[in-house]
């Protein structure tokens, strides 16, 4: 796969053929220095960037090159995505914002508020489905992000930088909870500075300069 920004002598390729399979209930981190195309990467994957060259397939449907309704409805279908910061909506309680994706494709209320309620048990927050984000800590958000990005069955969770934001405690927790997730038959791939969360992972990707890399360059080889 291969991605492109700009036109003419303004052209940069961010992602530059790349071939990558992450299988159901596998654990991929991606890292690699700033700019070298790793949120590029995890956008065209999620649909959310246009105009890649190759394929990405998710669960044997093709993302790139469709419409962008189309990309959108097969995000909503199957694929969760979580950024540094979790983007909850501030007036919503936990359990609102967890039901909010559900709400949008149509789900009845009943329905949707359930799954929301066993989503949240999931993560471990069955205690604080009635608080508003501003009164949650920054590792309780991020969970509240994940639960949105995976309730109603999704299967693939795409996250860039989950950690980012977070101290060690909260960091852990996120990654325990992707783990979790993954054994349960979830595909992740996490964007991570963090060679602790790579740890986590049951695979590491180095990527440097739009492509993957066997082995981060170091400093001292040059
Ligand atoms: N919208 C855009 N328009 C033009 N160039 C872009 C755009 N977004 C990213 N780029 C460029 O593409 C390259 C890859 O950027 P990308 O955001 O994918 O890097 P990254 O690996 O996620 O970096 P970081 O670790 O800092 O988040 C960089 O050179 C960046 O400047
Ligand atoms: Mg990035």
């Amino acid at each position: 796969m291969r991605k492109s920004y700009g036109e003419g002598e303004m052209r940069l390729v961010a992602v530059d053929g790349v071939s990558l399979t992450v299988t159901a209930g596998e654990f991929v981190a991606l890292m690699g220095a700033s700019g070298c195309g790793k949120s590029t990467l995890l956008h065209v994957v999620a649909g959310l960037l246009d105009g890649a060259e190759g394929g990405v397939e998710v669960f044997g449907q093709e993302m790139v090159g469709r419409s962008e309704r189309d990309r959108t409805a097969l995000r909503l279908k199957d694929v969760g995505v979580v950024f540094q910061d979790h983007l909850l909506v501030p007036e919503l309680t936990a359990v609102e914002n967890v039901e909010l994706p559900l709400v949008m494709a149509g789900v009845v209320r009943g329905e949707a508020r359930a799954q929301a309620v066993q989503m949240l048990e999931r993560v471990g927050l069955e205690g604080l489905q009635d608080r508003v984000p501003d009164r949650m800590s920054g590792g309780q958000r991020q969970r509240v992000g994940i639960a949105r990005a995976m309730v109603g069955g999704r299967r693939v969770l795409l996250a860039d930088e989950p950690t980012g934001n977070l101290d060690t405690d909260s960091s852990r927790a996120v990654v325990e909870l992707v783990r979790q997730l993954c054994a349960d038959g979830v595909a992740a791939l996490v964007v991570t500075h963090d060679p602790r969360v790579a740890g986590a992972a049951d695979r590491v990707l180095h990527m440097e300069d739009g492509r993957f890399v066997p082995e981060p360059s170091t400093w001292g080889q040059w």
